[in-house]
């Protein structure tokens, strides 16, 4: 990386540090973009975000889950939340999935998609692909007829049995089988894998619909070491071809792949940085680290 580079990048970090200070996102908002023309399936990335959430809230039962949260990401960004139990971090990828419709604020994906106005099924195809902890894979079939699968979420089961990969198809699948390590295990049921290895096809039935944005909760959880490794590469091969929002507390992982950390607590950021950064925020090592 160049010295000039490498200074552009401190200075980001920098603002980025200020703007968490003052309750703002680092891009100012989406306000630039309102007067801009959308155009049909595009995200519009003219300002350097692809997901902006400004003032979010919402509350269950009285009690604030997410409080005037701001957060927003870069196209390619990897970006590692940490936070402790109960801060909010499920219940933000669950707004931005439309799973849980928030009380407040704003959420864009780009500068012109309003996904409040948008159906969980629908911000799917929009490019949105999450992963829940539990891997939910379809045990009595193949490797591959898994990640096929992936492609038919959206016919019915008559036209599910008759499709076929076209070949733009088949060789995606055939990279991704790359990529999720699991090049050897084609015709393998997938019952038959280890944790890990169904992570990792969950992960590529994600892929294969080739999402703009990736969340994942908690993707490390119940891995080995090494499939906690492998899981490292593959994520940050993912990196700069995709945006990557990723939950998880096993720092040595968040270590491992993080640029930008987000600390979330109570429902809102605390404290953004380099993981050195937010780990030696007093008031993050009082709510979470130093526990
Ligand atoms: N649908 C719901 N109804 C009621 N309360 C909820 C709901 N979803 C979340 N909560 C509450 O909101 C708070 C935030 O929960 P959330 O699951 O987002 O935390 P988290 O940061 O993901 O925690 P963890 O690290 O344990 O996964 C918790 O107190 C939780 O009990
Ligand atoms: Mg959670």
């Amino acid at each position: 990386m160049t010295p000039d580079l490498m200074e552009e990048g401190a200075k980001r970090r920098e603002k980025i540090l200020t703007k968490v200070e003052s309750g703002k996102t680092e891009s100012g908002g989406r306000e630039a973009g309102f007067s801009r023309l959308a155009t049909p399936g595009e995200v519009d990335l003219t300002h350097g975000r692809i997901l902006y959430l400004e003032d979010v809230s919402v509350s269950f039962d009285g009690f604030k889950a997410i409080n005037k949260l701001n957060l927003d990401i870069a196209p390619g960004e990897l970006r590692c939340i940490i936070g402790p139990n109960g801060a909010g971090k499920t219940t933000m990828m669950d707004i931005i999935t439309g799973k849980t419709r928030p009380d407040e604020g704003t959420v864009f994906f780009g500068s012109t998609i309003d996904l409040l106005r948008y159906k969980e099924a629908e911000i799917a195809q929009l490019g949105i692909g999450r992963k829940f902890q539990k891997p939910t894979v379809f045990e009595h079939l193949s490797v591959f007829e898994n990640l096929e699968l992936a492609l038919k979420t959206d016919k019915g089961v008559k036209r599910s049995m008759l499709f076929k990969l076209d070949s733009a198809q088949g060789d995606r699948l055939a990279d991704i089988l790359h990529t999720i390590h699991l090049a050897d295990s084609v015709s393998r049921l997938a019952g038959t894998l280890s944790h890990g290895q169904k992570q990792w096809l969950e992960i590529g039935m994600l892929l294969m619909q080739d999402p703009k944005l990736l969340l994942l909760d908690e993707p490390v959880a119940g891995m080995t070491d090494e499939e906690t490794a492998r899981t490292a590469e593959l994520f940050l091969s993912l990196k700069g071809k995709h945006s990557l929002m990723v939950v998880e507390h096993d720092m040595s992982f968040i270590r491992t792949i993080s640029d930008i950390v987000t600390v979330l607590c109570d429902g809102s950021v605390l404290a953004q940085g380099t993981l050195d950064q937010v780990q030696s925020d007093e008031r993050v090592i009082e709510v979470y680290l130093g526990r």
